[in-house]
């Protein structure tokens, strides 16, 4: 236990209000514990101060070049949130786990598991689970505007990645390059698909060159046109699917909640054919809104069978 000495320091400290020497003794005390062979406790309040650090950074703002290309968002999603299979689950929860654990993996020479490149079909869940990293570790979400970064002159796109993975290095979070490959693909001319090369290639250099603290989370809805040399890069590569029947049960039941209490809901699983995880969310949202609107307070089979047929009409235009 720490002395009387430095109960009292902590506590005049703290009420002067004087931040600096407060993490002075709390690191004091996490020395004083370490050296009575209680390395967990002083492990425990190492990782606080540290925390406190982070967030005093996290209020400093962005460096005025990087402004409209990054978003820092609020992430609020949990890990019980995302309805994925099994093995998903586990290597997310493997991420987390070897980022809590890092130093204990240090001390064997060993790295946790940083970038990561999520693959699937769009709305599986692949931003979402960047976003509940972030929230389960407790660490700022970065999303980094991959489309805005394209500039006309290669050299300026290339000098902003250099800031952004600058800031990478500087500031411990989560970044999360979404739909990264998506990067001038819209644009037609031959150059254009030059340039986007030329981006996405110093983008997997400056990856591969990364030696920060931080998460890099790489996310695209069609790998079948990325270079299969380009997994190397990366230290987990996680490929979403469409839900299974299992999944879409589960789905339902969530998002459904009271709502769906009168429905059928494994003759509604036939009827979701491929629907998307965020398609059947957003199918059971429409259901409870216009319950709500026409004063019925509960979804029956046949409404929500009616805003999953919307959801697929979107396919037969
Ligand atoms: N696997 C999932 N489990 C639960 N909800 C999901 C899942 N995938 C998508 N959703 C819902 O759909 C929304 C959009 O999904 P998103 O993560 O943006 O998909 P993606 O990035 O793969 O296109 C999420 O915010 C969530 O409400
Ligand atoms: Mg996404």
């Amino acid at each position: 236990m720490a002395n009387a000495d430095q109960i009292k320091a902590l506590i005049k400290t703290h009420f002067d209000g004087e931040n600096e020497k407060f993490t002075t003794v709390a690191l004091q005390i996490a020395a004083h514990e370490a050296k009575l062979g209680h390395t967990s406790l002083a492990d425990e309040l190492r990782k606080i101060v540290d925390k406190s650090k982070l967030n005093k950074l996290r209020i400093k703002p962005l460096n005025q070049n990087l402004e409209g290309l990054i978003l820092e968002v609020e992430p609020f999603e949990r890990l019980s949130d995302l309805i994925v299979s099994d093995i998903i689950l586990e290597r997310i929860e493997r991420i987390i786990n070897e980022y809590i654990q890092v130093e204990k993996l240090k001390r064997h020479n060993l790295e946790n598991r940083r970038k990561i490149l999520l693959s699937g079909p769009p709305g599986t869940g692949k931003t979402m689970t960047a976003s509940i990293i972030a929230n389960e570790l407790e660490l700022p979400l970065y999303v980094i505007l991959m489309d805005k970064m394209v500039t006309k002159f290669m050299g300026e796109t290339s000098a902003k990645l250099r800031q952004v993975f600058d800031l990478i290095e500087e500031r411990p979070g989560v970044y999360l390059f979404d739909e990264f490959d998506a990067i001038g693909a819209n644009r037609g001319k031959d150059n254009d698909v030059g340039e986007m090369r030329r981006v996405l290639n110093s983008f997997l250099q400056f990856i591969e060159r990364d030696n920060s603290d931080s998460l890099i989370i790489a996310a695209t809805n069609n790998l079948g046109l990325l270079d299969q040399a380009l997994f190397r890069r990366f230290d987990d590569v996680l490929h979403y699917k469409l839900p299974s029947s299992q999944e879409k049960l589960l789905l339902l039941k969530n998002r459904l909640g009271i709502y769906g209490k009168n429905i059928d809901l494994n003759s509604i699983i036939e009827e979701l054919d491929s629907l998307s995880h965020a398609e059947i969310s957003q199918a059971c949202f429409d259901s409870i809104k216009e319950s709500i609107l026409t004063d019925k307070d509960k979804v029956d089979n046949i409404l929500l069978l009616k805003m999953i047929n919307d959801r697929k009409a979107a396919y037969q235009q």
